[in-house]
């Protein structure tokens, strides 16, 4: 059966929901499903707004069907050739063969190295600025490379101020019979969803989302209908403020974020005792994570929130302990950037994780290092001798955040 939601008098949601997909592009775990969202305008000319997965097939083309009620489609706009979207191409082509598409030169090009075959006839490659009218309705398409692939566009139409803003905006969560942002309690439901979508898909491209911000802060936007999650319709400036701070590396909160590398225990024992002492100076906006049971896609995301970050790690093969070294190796890749952090160390012999996590940071834009370039240093486990620098590093933090 057709499971549609109307988004205006005109415009209607037709994607679908996912609760099987274990890993998002096979590496980000998925807790609480994903929806792949694709829209039709009913005018003069009917359009589609992007394609769906695989996994939403069926529905989604029961919803477009439904939708269009017999008409034919006319149109299908492609700002995004990405598989999770454009994975159902061909099934729209197999029915209504005549559709006339609008692209990028990219995304055809893109689409023709997946495999797809495409008759140029039926396309027109758009640039930024162009224009197309489908009766009442006149859309402008903005060009968003690297927004997170080279071929992204958005498209917005300046009849009713709708932006299809494909990835940007978006979020991981299926939306469970709801569609707009404020059918939920957002900052409490989707909030932290939302933030490991972006920071993981997107975060990388920071200056990219930025110029793409400053187009849309010139046109009068009252819906964004993005490829995943919800549609806003209002509190505009809750979202784009959260992408002002992502975009820029501007951490959201002032906060400690407490990751360890511990292999028997000494390690999380004293970045536990960090922590306490921390609540004891009234430090209490802090998170604590075991690098090895926790999926890296959660940590990128705490990073972009909070402004404080302790690396605790056991020494390993003379080298930094592997989950830590890999988790390092995300955050460089993901381009974070503008931390203030503090480095304890652990080892039985021949201690180096702290001069390695030291030199990584280094390697990251904007990365300031705590006091000395390493703050603790434990040998085995945490003695009496230690306490003094925990409690150090304790103060230093919270000198730092009270700045
Ligand atoms: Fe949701 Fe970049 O695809």
């Amino acid at each position: 059966m057709n499971c549609y939601r109307k988004v205006t008098d005109d415009l209607y949601w037709v994607g679908g929901n996912d609760r099987r997909l274990a890993l998002f592009e096979n590496i980000h775990p998925l807790y609480h499903g994903v929806s792949y969202n694709a829209y039709v305008l009913l005018d003069e000319k009917t359009v589609l707004f992007d394609t769906a997965d695989w996994a939403v097939g069926r529905q989604f083309i029961e919803n477009v069907k439904a939708v269009l009620d017999g008409r034919p489609l006319d149109y299908l706009v492609i700002n995004h050739v990405e598989p999770d979207h454009a994975a159902t191409l061909e099934e729209i082509l197999l029915r209504w063969p005549d559709v006339q598409m609008i692209m990028t030169a990219k995304a055809a090009m893109f689409l023709r190295n997946f495999g797809y075959t495409l008759n140029g006839d039926n396309i027109r490659e758009v640039k930024e600025g162009d224009t197309a009218s489908f009766g009442k309705h006149t859309v402008a398409f903005v060009m968003a490379p690297m927004v997170h692939w080279p071929e992204a566009m958005m498209t917005f139409d300046t009849t009713n101020g709708v932006l299809f803003s494909a990835d940007a905006f978006g979020s991981f969560r299926s939306l469970d019979g709801k569609l707009f942002a404020d059918e939920f309690d957002f900052d409490r439901e989707w909030i932290d969803e939302a933030r490991r979508y972006y920071t993981n898909i997107v975060g990388k491209y920071g200056p990219q989302v930025q110029a793409v911000l400053k187009k849309a802060a010139k046109v009068d936007i009252k819906y964004l209908c993005p490829l995943h999650g919800p549609v806003w319709r209002k509190d505009f400036g809750y979202i784009l403020d959260k992408y002002q701070h992502w975009s820029t590396y501007t951490p959201e909160e002032k906060g400690v974020m407490i990751v360890y590398a511990s292999m028997y225990g000494n390690t999380e024992n004293t970045a536990e005792l960090l922590a306490a002492k921390l609540a004891a100076k009234g430090v209490t906006n802090t998170r604590l994570y075991d690098v090895s049971s926790t999926h890296v896609s959660y940590l990128i995301s705490d990073l972009f929130k909070y402004s404080h970050i302790v690396f605790a790690s056991v020494t390993y093969n003379l080298g930094i302990f592997p989950p830590m070294h890999n988790f390092l190796a995300d955050m460089k890749a993901l381009n974070l950037q503008n931390r203030t952090c503090a480095i304890i160390e652990n080892g039985s012999w021949a201690i180096q994780s702290g001069k390695l996590i030291k030199e990584a940071l280094s390697g990251m834009k904007k990365m300031t290092v705590l006091g000395d370039d390493v703050s603790v240093t434990i040998n085995s486990s945490c003695r009496e001798q230690n306490v003094a620098d925990v409690e150090s590093l304790a103060d230093a933090l919270a000198a730092d955040l009270s700045k």
